[in-house]
């Protein structure tokens, strides 16, 4: 199952048109044949069978994994109106995701961009996407990460102090809740436990949407997904104006640093000037609490599992952090200079999530026709 799992992490999807188109464009230049598979039913293809699979108890990988035992490490299939071929050596993961030819772009399916926005990072076209970057790049500074690490601490020592007298602990359940509050505290300095739980709350529901079905009818999972995306919009929307406002407010926030762009445009370069528009501020606030919350708490509940499971790790990094505390024992939280005494800490992080693929899904669209490992992909 393990060496299914890491195989799976260099998983990647193309998504692809016209396969057949090229196939016979291109029979007489090359011997490369066209990946195998299959296209399943007319317009809906193997969309059901990728739903049962993402709502079983095992995920999309039993999906994968029956067709690679049919057809091989790389196979093609139609999902949500697109060719889709997934590609699972580490050479094509590589020469894909390095994308040293140019030959390919990020592109997630339609229904994702209804959910988080098409102005999101995750649905921009290559140019918007360069141009988005430059600003959201700039909130991973180093005073911004310092100030995230007290947070978190803070989040997971008031935490552990809860699960001590508790009998059983859902370590994933209450991760989530950590990384969420991390994620809103880092982003929109959000702290009131109501406003965070209907938030949550309609987070989940467009995260649960975006591997749905994607039918808008009043009682579909896409449909709730859709009608939480509004809510959260809202919500973001009213602290933006909220914030504008505001005459002598203080706040150290992805969103105020976006917010004051407005102001001050004189130090920035030339794409960081084009301020973004508040649609692409609140796409991106969005996409960033989904990417940051269940990546984090996906990757801390699989570290735990691991630990628990090896004893001679566990020791060693209980005495790494032994050593730490010692220290700093008049320190009430933890800085960003300790993470770099944690060389060992470092490493269990690395290998965890090389071992569990927290995000399996890189999905590409293939920007013009050619070849990998014998097989034929086409623009
Ligand atoms: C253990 C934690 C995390 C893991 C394993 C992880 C993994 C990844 C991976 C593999 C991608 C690339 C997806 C692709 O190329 O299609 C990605 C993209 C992204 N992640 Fe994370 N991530 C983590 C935490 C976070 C956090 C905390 C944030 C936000 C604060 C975040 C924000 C993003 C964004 C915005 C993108 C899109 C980048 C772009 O399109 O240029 N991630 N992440």
């Amino acid at each position: 199952m393990s060496a299914f799992v890491a195989l799976l992490l260099c998983a990647v999807i193309l998504t692809l048109r016209k396969i057949l188109k090229v196939m016979s464009q291109d029979r007489k230049k090359s011997t490369a044949v066209i990946p195998p598979g299959s296209h399943g039913f007319p317009v809906i293809g193997e969309t059901l069978q990728f739903m049962l699979s993402v709502n079983s108890g095992k995920g999309f990988y039993e999906f994968v994994r029956t067709r690679r035992i049919k057809y091989g490490s790389c196979f093609r299939t139609s999902l949500f109106g697109e060719t889709h071929v997934f590609l699972s050596t580490t050479e094509s993961a590589r020469a894909v995701l390095n994308n040293e030819s140019g030959m390919f772009t990020k592109r997630y399916i339609k229904s994702i961009a209804e959910l988080v926005g098409d102005r999101s990072l995750l649905c921009a076209s290559q140019h918007h996407h360069k141009l988005l970057r430059s600003h959201l790049i700039n909130l991973f500074s180093k005073r911004s990460t310092a100030l995230m690490v007290r947070h978190f601490d803070e989040l997971v020592v008031d935490a552990l102090c809860g699960w001590e007298h508790r009998g059983t602990v859902v370590l994933l359940t209450e991760l989530l809740q950590i990384t969420f509050k991390a994620m809103c505290k880092m982003l929109i300095s959000l702290e009131d436990e109501e406003e965070l739980g209907s938030l949550q709350k309609d987070v989940g529901f467009v995260c649960e949407a975006m591997l749905a079905f994607p039918l808008n009818l009043p009682w579909t999972r896409f449909h709730k997904g859709i009608m939480a995306r509004e809510r959260v919009m809202e919500m973001i929307e009213k602290i933006i104006r909220e914030r504008r406002n505001e005459t002598n407010g203080h706040h150290e926030d992805f969103l105020q640093q976006l917010l004051a762009v407005d102001n001050d445009t004189s130090s920035l370069s030339s794409d960081q000037s084009t301020k973004l528009t508040d649609a692409e501020i609140k796409d991106n606030i969005l996409t960033m609490i989904i990417a940051g919350q269940d990546t984090t708490a996906s990757a801390l509940t699989w570290m735990i599992k691991y630990l628990g499971e090896n004893q001679k790790v566990l020791d060693i990094l209980i005495e790494e952090q032994s050593q730490i505390a010692k220290k700093a024992s008049d320190k009430p939280f933890l800085l960003l200079e300790d993470l770099s005494e944690m060389p060992y800490a470092s490493k269990m992080v690395k290998e965890s999530l090389r071992m569990a693929s927290v995000v399996p899904w890189f999905p590409r669209l293939v920007l013009q026709d050619c070849e990998m490992e014998g097989l034929l992909y086409s623009s």
